[in-house]
């Protein structure tokens, strides 16, 4: 008998306030045609004031579970994808399981960047297939508008904020999380960071003076690891399960750049009409890009019983990986 995690129920929270390719104009130097021609993107939501991590990731949990047919007292864990927690510590997990009130649950953060979906559902996965727990909440929550530089047009027309949740149960059927496939390289970590407000550069005046707080991003580099390391995993995934690109019924990417994930199709001869494609509204939004994605392809009906679906990202780190999913 083959436990699996299946996913019983998504949910995901977007921020109000939206900030068009228009707006951007009166901030820096760029243009919507320049924006929408080199990255797809039209516009991103972006957090207020008084929204954290946790806040987002709280909104999209409370749907899932509701999605899901569960109570929060029915959860065991929580593991919140973020590179963006509300504070250092405690863990923004930690303060979701508060909100949520899931007492029985143990909760703790992974960071993996705009991998962190991925990752964490991989972790959820072990502890599911291994018997140990049954029913577990993954979260990737991201809010980049506050460590985005916004007098930096290389990096701010790419962000925004918003979180994605999914419930997984053990299941004894066909359907599931097939397999999933992690990667890392920290040779090239400092091709996308953010310097300062951890133990190297603790926050003061040098993080300030020299705006160490926001994230830095070699662009160009990053686009083409992106593209490679992305076909690497879907390859991987493909292979060690004896399928081939035809046998997916949708692609859900990472939703970093559209050219990006027209370089994936085109390497593997896949249709645009077979990736989930949101970027447009949202931008990029970290570990929440993909969970998003999810949620708002099945509410789409672009997902039905019995599909293969497949999830890759890429990410700070560096980190990539993909999941192969039975619907
Ligand atoms: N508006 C107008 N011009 C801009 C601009 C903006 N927002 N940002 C950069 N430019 C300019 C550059 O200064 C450069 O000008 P120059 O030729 O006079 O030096 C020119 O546009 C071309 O820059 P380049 O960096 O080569 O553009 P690009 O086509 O590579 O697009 C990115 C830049 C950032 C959109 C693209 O590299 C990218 O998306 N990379 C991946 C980033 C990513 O996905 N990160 C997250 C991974 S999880």
């Amino acid at each position: 008998m083959v436990i699996r995690s299946r996913i019983i129920g998504t949910g995901s929270y977007l921020p109000q306030r939206v900030l068009s390719n228009k707006d951007l104009e009166k901030m820096v130097d760029t243009s919507d045609e320049w924006i929408v021609e080199r990255t797809g993107i039209s516009e991103r939501r972006i957090a207020s004031k008084d929204e954290a991590a946790s806040d987002l990731a709280f909104y999209a949990a409370e749907k899932a579970i509701k999605d899901g047919g569960v109570t929060s007292s029915d959860i065991d864990f929580i593991i919140v994808a973020t590179v963006t927690p509300d504070m250092l510590f405690p863990s923004t997990a930690c303060l979701v399981q508060n909100r949520l009130g899931a007492k029985g649950a143990f909760a703790f953060d992974l960071s993996a960047a705009c991998s962190g979906f991925i990752y964490a559902l991989s972790v959820a996965d072990q502890y599911i297939r291994s018997g140990m727990y049954q029913t577990g909440l993954v979260i990737g929550t991201d809010v980049f508008s506050k460590v985005i530089d916004w007098t930096d047009r290389n990096t701010c027309i790419l962000f925004g904020d918003g979180a994605g949740a999914v419930v997984l149960k053990s299941d004894t059927g066909a359907s599931g999380i097939i397999s999933s496939h992690l990667f890392s390289d920290g040779t090239s970590w400092d091709m996308l960071y953010v310097p300062g407000g951890g133990s190297r550069i603790p926050p003061g005046e040098d993080m300030i003076n020299n705006r160490l707080q926001f994230v830095k991003m070699r662009g160009n580099e990053t686009f083409k690891v992106a593209v490679n390391t992305m076909c690497t995993s879907i390859s991987e995934a493909l292979k060690s399960n004896g399928l081939t690109a035809e046998d997916i019924k949708l692609f859900i990417p990472h939703q970093a750049n559209l050219r990006i994930i027209q370089a994936i199709g085109k390497k593997l001869n896949v249709p645009m009409e077979r990736f989930m494609i949101n970027l447009d509204r949202y931008g990029n939004t970290s570990a929440a890009s993909i969970p998003i994605a999810l949620d708002e392809a099945i509410k789409e009906g672009r997902i039905e019983n019995g599909d293969n679906i497949l999830l890759e990202a890429f990410g700070g780190g560096l980190t990539w990986g993909a999941a192969l999913i039975k619907w």
